[in-house]
């Protein structure tokens, strides 16, 4: 069964929403910590290893119950039965949208129109499972006998970002293995990553769920054609594995069946590193950590499917940002880990939020009036304070965020960790308290400023304060909690979709620049233009007239 279709604007509570922001969107968070010693208990949520701070929000109690309201009126339980039941809820497509089936337990049972697949859940789990093994324990070795040395990613979008974001974030957990990831078929990308590898002792796995992506093939061909400039044609049996739905497009490229690792058309590929798209992250870090990434995904879907919407972790995060979205008109979220660990995971986040609810038309095929999925950016702190803080806390737009830290650290070096934590906590703090002008002129008299200097210079130093952020406190970083973390954003990326009436499982709006690149790809070679605008015209011309 379909998702409903639901405008949100056309409920009752979207109305009530509209007239509690209008009463409360210049209320300042202080005064409400003020008015209630429980705030910050009353809106934190602990779950398992999660201590979830949503405390520092310009929200109140009414806010949050007038948003589960709109979650309840707009069916959001029967959304999340259909989504976890493999019902077609990713219609453009005709398909179900089944990622958390790969992280089921093995007694599951998991339908699509009448059909387990369970089954070949487990096939695969267990072909990734000996495979790694078998790499890791070097009993399978290249052509030359050796042990193998290196692994290479070879894809793109959800067949790169996610993989790539696990392996450097679990890179404590990592073996001796060097991964190394070729996504951009920018000829530089593949070449710097070509320089450190010896063909002798390195395994590539090209992963694309379709096997027709420009970049990815245009990849696997460069690395397979400087591979044969080392070994021969039967060694590519040892050197390529490759993951795919497309078997008949992998076996043409020259990969037996034994090498292929199944993919399903119900994994959309921003949500695959639970696959065998994860065949990376299981040989560097080794199956059973690969497994603990599962579970904690695992637990965190039960959370999400169980739990009262006012302690559910995805559910009220999924509200606060609608919250700042559709009634503060917030354009973007950053996304602020204080992990170095998790460098990539903004990223990894942009496709997975942006591509899948970066759309403009609802359910009904008809444009959207409202805002739908914000623009996602971030860094990892402390770096990002020494680089795009000034404008969050001084700058003209309101940006919430998302600061994710760990009560521990993974080296055991406290007197670090006791520094980035404090870091940590104080900017959730100033960016909630801000600095008034009496504060600024305490301090400036304090420090001998002239009179002069005061008037001067005293509007530059205040902080407006009253900025908003979530505080995702999680008290190690390991396999598990790292698997609830990446599940908790995609139930959130879920229920927003759910919410806006859109579509989150379909990407049509990366195909016209696809198609028009192919287009120009043949007017590089052939300068019979064809019709485009002027400025891409010179562009094309210009281009040419050094290169060609
Ligand atoms: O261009 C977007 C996209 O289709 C993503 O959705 C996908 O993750 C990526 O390209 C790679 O696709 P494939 O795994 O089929 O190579």
């Amino acid at each position: 069964m379909a998702l409903n279709k639901k405008d949100p604007t056309s409920t009752n509570v979207w109305q009530k929403l509209q007239t509690h922001f209008e009463e409360i969107k210049d209320h300042q968070m202080i005064d409400w910590f003020n008015s209630n010693p429980n705030r910050a208990k009353d809106f934190t949520i602990q779950w398992e290893e999660f201590y979830v701070d949503v405390s520092k929000n310009r929200v109140n109690a009414e806010t949050l119950k007038l948003l589960i309201d709109l979650a309840e009126e707009l069916d959001l339980k029967d959304a999340i039965k259909k989504y976890f039941s493999g019902d077609l809820i990713n219609e453009t497509e005709g398909r179900a949208v089944l990622h958390t089936a790969l992280r089921a337990s093995e007694d599951a049972e998991i339908e699509i129109e009448g059909n387990n697949i369970f089954p070949e859940i487990t096939e695969v789990r267990n072909k990734i499972k000996d495979f790694s093994r078998s790499i890791i324990d070097g009993e399978r070795v290249g052509f030359s006998g050796k042990r193998f040395t290196d692994v290479v990613n070879i894809g793109i979008g959800g067949s790169d970002l996610g993989p790539a974001m696990v392996v450097e974030a679990l890179s404590y957990y990592k073996n001796h293995l060097n991964t190394h990831f070729v996504s951009n078929v920018d000829g530089d990308h593949v070449n710097e990553v070509l320089k450190q590898l010896d063909p002798e002792t390195t395994l590539f796995i090209i992963v694309s769920k379709t096997f027709t992506t420009q970049e990815t093939l245009t990849n696997a061909n460069t690395i397979r054609s400087w591979f044969l400039k080392s070994a021969d044609e039967d060694a590519i049996g040892k050197h390529f594995v490759a993951v795919s739905t497309n078997l008949e497009k992998v076996k043409a490229f020259g990969i037996e069946a034994e090498n292929i690792f199944p993919m399903w058309s119900w994994v959309g590929g921003r949500f695959s590193l639970w696959s065998a798209v994860g065949l990376s992250i299981a040989v560097s870090i080794g199956y059973q950590n690969f497994e603990s990434l599962l579970k904690g995904a695992r637990k965190m879907d039960n959370h999400f499917r169980v739990s009262s919407y006012e302690n559910n972790l995805p559910v009220v995060l999924a509200l606060i940002s609608i919250w700042y979205n559709n009634f503060f008109k917030a354009e973007t979220e950053a996304i602020i880990p204080y992990s170095q660990y998790l460098n990539q995971f903004a990223t990894y986040l942009q496709q997975a939020v942006m591509e899948s609810n970066g759309k403009g038309v609802d359910r009904s095929g008809k444009p959207v009036t409202y805002q739908t999925g914000a623009i996602i950016w971030g860094e990892p702190g402390t770096n990002s304070q020494h680089a795009f803080f000034q404008l969050i806390h001084q700058g003209t737009k309101l940006i919430p965020a998302d600061f994710i830290g760990f009560v521990k650290p993974l080296h055991g070096n406290i007197d670090h960790h006791d520094k980035l934590t404090s870091n940590f906590l104080a900017q959730t703090e100033a960016l909630m308290t801000g600095k008034p002008d009496s504060v600024v002129l305490k301090e400036m008299i304090e420090s001998r400023s002239t009179d002069i200097d005061i008037g001067r210079i005293l509007p530059f130093k205040v902080f407006e304060g009253n900025r908003p952020t979530n505080t995702i406190f999680i008290e190690k970083l390991t396999p598990e909690s790292l698997g609830k973390l990446i599940a908790l954003y995609e139930h959130k990326i879920f229920v927003q979709g759910v919410i806006w009436n859109i579509f989150s499982y379909d990407q049509f709006g990366v195909e016209l620049g696809k198609q028009l690149a192919g287009k120009i790809l043949k007017e590089l070679e052939n300068p019979e233009f064809e019709i485009h605008d002027a400025s891409t015209k010179n562009l094309i011309n210009h281009y040419r007239k050094l290169t060609k």
